[in-house]
Order: C-alpha cells, then structure tokens, then sequence
C-alpha cells in the first residue's frame, strides 16, 4: 500500500490551509481563493504544512546534537557586491553567500531589469551566474541583455520551468548565483501539488532553499504582488527565505526605490533608489535631489523635510492642501505617504494649540514623489505646510524642518540630526528649524542657519513668511 494521502485547502492568497472548503478565507479574508491539494500523508516526503516549515532551515536532518553556543564555530558571512552600490547597501552590504532573497514588486516595475543588471554586474566582475526565465523566451531576455548592454561570457540564460532541470543547470554551470524569473512559474513534476498552486510555489521555493545552503551558491527569486501590495502566493515564503526586497515606484514616475521588509543579515531601513531609463536601471547616486526637483518653489503648503531612510538623510516635499469643505458635517481628510492617524493628530494639536480653525476644512496631505514617511520627525513639517496651505501664506523655500510634535504642542527632539543638517546644507538650504532640545552639543553645518524651536506656534512664527 502506498503512503496516505491527505487534501487540505490551501488559500492562494495567503496560505492559510483548512481541511474543508470554505468560500471565503478566514486569514486573508480573500472570497474564492481556497484549492484543494493533495499531498502524500505525514509519513511522506511533504508532510502537513508544520512538517514542512520545519523543514525549512534545509540543515542536514541527522544533524549534530547540541553544543553549547560558546564552543560553535561562527563561520564569517561571505558577502560578494553585486556591482550595483544601491542594491548592496539594500542587502546590508553586498549579496551574501548561500543567501535566498525574495524581491517583489508590481508588475512592469522593472524586477526583472534590475536582477538582469545585476546578473551582469556579477559575472563580468566575480563568476558565473545563472538567470533562469520562467516567463519570457531566450529571445525576450536577450533583447533587454542587449538594451542595458549586458553580454558577459559568464552570464547564462535559460528559459526554463522544471525546477528539476533548473537543479541539473545548476550541477553543470556550478553558479555563485542564480536567478529565478519568477518563483510563481516554477514547478516540480515531483512534488504532489498542481503546477502554479501555492504548493508547488511553496516546495519549490523550500527545494532552492536547501540547494543554497548546502551549496553557498546565493538564490534570487523573483515574486508576484497581488492588488493589494503582498506577495502573491504563501505569505511563508516571506518567513523561508533570508531576505526580503520589494521594489516600488509609480509606473509613470521614472524612479523606483528598493526597500528590504525583512533582512537576516543587515538593517531593513535602507532603502535604494534607482531612475528607469533606455538603457535600464541607473542608480540615484543623489536621491534628494530627485524627490525636490519639482517643488513648487515658494507655493503655500509645500515644505521640505529632513527624513532618514536607513543611514542616509533624505529630504523630501511634504505637501497640503486645506480648503473649506463642500460637505456638512464631516470634513474630508485624505493622506498618502504619511499616517492617515498621525496627520489627524497634527491637524487636532493645530487646532488646539495654535488655534488654527480647521473643524470645516477638507485637507489632503501627501508626500511628493511616492514616498512613504514612517517617522515622527515629518510631523513638524507636516503642521507647518497644513498651517501654510490654511492661512495661504508660503513656507520660507530655503528652510528645511524636522522635529515631533507632542499633543501639548511641543516639538520633541529626535535622533541623527547632524546627518540631516548635513544634507540640507550640501543641497543648498539656508535655514533650518529643529527641535530646541536637539541644539545642544550639534555639530553645525558651516552656512545654514540652526533655528530651535520649543512648540508649534514658534514654529509658524518662524517657519511661515509673511
Ligand atoms: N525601451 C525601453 N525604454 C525605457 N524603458 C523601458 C524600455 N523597455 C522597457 N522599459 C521599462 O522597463 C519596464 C519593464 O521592466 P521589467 O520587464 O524588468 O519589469 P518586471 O518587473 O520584470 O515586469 P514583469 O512583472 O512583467 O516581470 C517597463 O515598465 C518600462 O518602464
Ligand atoms: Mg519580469
């Protein structure tokens, strides 16, 4: 008799498994996205889903038992740079050996552009590398090789969809890395689930992972981002690999920013940006200035302010605009970029503590350029250029603002100001207002004024002309 089978249905979205089928996915919430699948029993190769993630790590089974963490022998991390600095800083200082990293990104954004650049960075500068297309032909990867010039004699392409003949390409051509184009299209005739389920997305991207650890050969694969911004396909793959990038832009915006959300071996703040071109991706080497270019220099409601993504200081346009509204009762309040809650926060300390009547007015703040605002230092700049766009009066262009804002209306201090000061005074930015507690002990800049500022209403004081 051969080993029990067992169905589970898998949501496509998310993973979540059930044993029944159900209409809508109780994780994801997603209708109709649960498939049946069936797999050998727990006795076989792929057990229940908790059998499997164990399984994960992909360390030889029969293992050696504990020792104490004193005596384990750590080995270096080996890293090797993928010839493009933005992409190295993203990965927490080059590719490291043995590593899988994930990247996603939407559609057309350019992943495969950027993993292509990157294949050719490597092999032309260290050794072999493998891109394997699961979605284009020969024919299609060659002609975008040949618009961003890539032509090494050890790059190898292959359109291939057997994870099994991938395997076999990776014995012969023996890689440093190898790209997978995309994890979505691969399949193993091997593995019991159906070719493009979860499953097999899942088992795949589990058989890679075991072939980059016990090899050193580093793993690039490529994910699929559903509508809603997550990866198509098992949100485990996220939990699997070693790293996970996303690349973002506006598809008619010619830049992309590469952000790590998870990174085993380096910090997930970096982000890197890049400029889509004719002749692919090129790196930002100055992304402020990119983010600034189009200010309207001295219009009421722009500010600019002084954010750190990472270890690098970047300043950016925050943008409001408040009109009376055309609706009783509630107000409109539209954010992107910032925290929609955060920026209620701001507009509520506006209204008490500098008095400013906002309770009838629309306002939509947004951050110029697509970028995302996480910390609270934006908050200054977020009240100022509210208060500017209210009272209809520009914010000084050549003053840069950074600082939170407390609800009694104090600007708090925040951390890394120097680098900040550094960038606004390198881009030419005259004045800068920061938080009074942050003064003490600051190195300046040579040529930009330093302004500390206690609370919000000597912010608008200073910060708005009249
Ligand atoms: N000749 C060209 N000149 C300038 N930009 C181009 C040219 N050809 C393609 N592009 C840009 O490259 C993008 C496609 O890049 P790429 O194929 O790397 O994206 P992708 O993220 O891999 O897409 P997919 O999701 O389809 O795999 C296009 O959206 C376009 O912006
Ligand atoms: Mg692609």
């Amino acid at each position: 008799m051969g080993p029990k089978r067992e169905a589970v249905f898998v949501c496509q979205e998310c993973g979540h498994e059930s044993l029944k089928w159900l209409g809508r996915c109780p994780s994801c919430q997603a209708w109709n996205s649960l498939v049946e699948e069936v797999r050998p029993g727990k006795s076989g190769a792929f057990g229940s889903l908790a059998a499997t993630r164990t399984d994960l790590g992909a360390q030889p089974r029969a293992g050696e038992p504990p020792i104490p963490i004193g005596k384990a022998v750590s080995r270096e991390e080996q890293r090797f740079s993928t010839s493009i600095g933005e992409l190295d800083r993203v990965l927490g200082g080059g590719m490291v050996r043995g590593s899988v990293v994930l990247v996603g990104g939407d559609p057309g954004i350019g992943k495969s552009t950027l993993l292509l650049q990157a294949s050719q960075g490597v092999s032309s500068s260290r050794g072999r590398v493998l891109y394997v297309s699961g979605e284009e032909s020969v024919d299609q990867v060659k002609l975008r090789a040949d618009r961003i010039g890539a032509a090494s004699d050890r790059l190898f392409i292959a359109a291939q969809t057997d994870l099994g003949v991938v395997l076999e390409y990776l014995r012969s051509i023996a890689p440093m890395l190898v790209v997978i184009d995309s994890i979505q299209t691969m399949y193993h005739p091997e593995f019991p689930s159906a070719p493009g389920s979860v499953g097999q997305v899942r088992e795949s991207t589990a058989e890679l992972i075991r072939f980059a650890k016990t090899s050193g050969v580093s793993v690039v694969v490529v994910g699929h981002v559903t509508k809603a911004g997550t990866l198509a396909g098992p949100r485990v793959l996220e939990h699997m690999v070693d790293t996970v990038l996303y690349f973002e832009g506006e598809q008619h915006h010619s830049y992309r920013v590469l952000r790590a959300v998870k990174n085993r071996f380096g910090s997930t703040n970096e982000i890197g940006v890049f400029e889509m071109r004719d002749g692919g991706l090129k790196e930002v080497a100055n992304p402020s200035e990119l983010f600034l270019s189009q200010r309207p220099v001295g219009a009421a409601g722009s500010v600019v302010v002084a954010s750190m993504e990472g270890s690098r200081p970047l300043l950016v346009e925050v943008q409001a605009l408040v009109g009376a509204t055309n609706f009783m009762g509630t107000p409109r309040r539209l954010a992107t970029g910032v925290d929609y809650n955060r920026v209620s926060i701001i507009l509520a300390v506006l209204e008490k503590r500098a008095g400013l009547a906002l309770g009838a007015q629309d306002v939509y703040v947004n951050v110029a350029g697509g970028v995302r605002l996480e910390e609270p230092a934006a908050d200054l700049g977020i009240a100022i250029a509210a208060a500017s766009s209210f009272r209809n009066v520009p914010c000084d262009p050549q003053t840069v603002v950074l600082g939170e804002l407390g609800l009694a209306g104090e600007v708090r201090g925040v951390a890394r100001v120097e680098p900040r000061l550094q960038e606004a005074a390198k881009l030419g930015f005259r004045r800068c207002l920061i938080p009074r507690n942050n003064l003490k002990g600051l190195g300046k800049p040579a040529g930009t004024e330093i302004i500390g500022v206690e609370n919000i209403g000597a912010a608008l004081e200073v910060a708005l002309l009249r």
